[in-house]
C-alpha cells in the first residue's frame, strides 16, 4: 500500500488506477523487477512506465516565467502550471509558487511543495533579496534612488513604509531594483509613488539564484547547493 499511496500522492493517477499499474506491472526498480505494493524499494529506485519518478516531496522549481502567464492554479487564460507536467497539478502536498510574479512580469519563479521552505524564502528574517530590472516609460529625474533608500516610502493605501531597496541605474530607463519583502505590485507601485510607469518588468534574482541556463518558459529542480545560493548565509 506504501507504494500505491507514495505514486498516487506523485499525481501519477488515483490510488485505484496506481494499483492496477502495479498489477499490470508498469511499476519496477532499476533492475526492471516488477514492483508489489508492499515493495520497500526505494524513490529513487522506483521507475513508472520505465522513466523514474518524479522527486519525492521537498521538491524545488526554478522557472524562467514567459509574458501573459498568471500564478494561479486555475483562472482564465495562460497558467504558470501549463508549463510543468500536468500531474503536478495533482501532487499531494500541492505545489505551490513562492509568491507571484504579476501576468505581465516575467523571469524567476520558484514552486515548492514544502510550506517551511516556502515561508523562509519570503520571510523578513531570512531576508532573500530579489533583483529585478524594469524598463521606465519616462526618464529617471534622479532623486528616485535616495526615495527608495530612505525607508520612508509610503505606498498608496498602505500603512507601513517600505524597507530601504537598492535602486542601480543602468541607462536614463532602464534600472535593477533590489528588494527585501514583496508587496503586491511593489515595483510598479514604487515607480507610479515617483511619477513614472513600468513598461516591462523580469525578476532576474532569488537571493544568489540566477536565471542562467533556463530559457524563457523552461524550468529546472533546484537542488541543495541551488539552495544554498537562493539562502547565502542566511540558513
Ligand atoms: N513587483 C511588481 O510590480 N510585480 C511583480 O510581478 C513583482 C514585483
Amino acid at each position: 500500500m506504501r507504494l500505491v499511496k507514495l505514486i498516487a500522492n506523485l499525481g501519477y493517477g488515483s490510488r485505484k488506477e496506481i494499483q492496477t499499474a502495479i498489477r499490470n506491472g508498469w511499476v519496477t526498480d532499476r533492475q526492471c523487477n516488477t514492483l508489489k505494493a508492499d515493495s520497500k524499494t526505494a524513490h529513487e529506485d522506483i521507475l513508472f512506465d520505465d522513466e523514474p519518478l518524479d522527486p519525492a516531496p521537498g521538491m524545488v522549481i526554478l522557472m524562467n516565467k514567459p509574458l501573459g502567464y498568471t500564478c494561479s492554479i486555475k483562472d482564465n487564460g495562460k497558467l504558470v502550471y501549463d508549463l510543468l507536467p500536468d500531474r503536478y497539478r495533482m501532487r499531494k502536498p500541492v505545489l505551490s509558487t513562492i509568491g507571484r510574479l504579476d501576468k505581465e512580469t516575467t523571469g524567476a519563479l520558484m514552486f515548492t511543495d514544502d510550506g517551511t521552505l516556502l515561508h523562509q524564502v519570503i520571510s523578513p528574517k531570512f531576508d532573500v533579496a530579489k533583483v529585478y530590472e524594469a524598463e521606465l516609460d519616462r526618464p529617471l529625474k534622479g532623486d528616485e534612488a535616495a526615495i527608495f533608500a530612505s525607508g520612508e516610502l509610503m505606498l498608496e493605501s498602505e500603512t507601513k513604509p517600505l524597507k530601504p531597496a537598492e535602486l542601480e541605474v543602468i541607462d536614463e530607463t532602464h534600472v535593477r531594483l533590489t528588494l527585501h519583502e514583496g508587496r503586491y505590485h511593489q515595483v510598479r507601485r514604487m515607480f507610479a509613488a515617483v511619477g513614472n510607469h513600468v513598461n516591462a518588468l523580469s525578476r532576474t534574482q532569488i537571493g544568489g539564484l540566477t536565471l542562467e541556463g533556463v530559457e524563457e518558459g523552461d524550468w529546472r529542480y533546484l537542488d541543495d547547493a541551488d539552495m544554498a545560493k537562493v539562502f547565502g548565509e542566511q540558513r
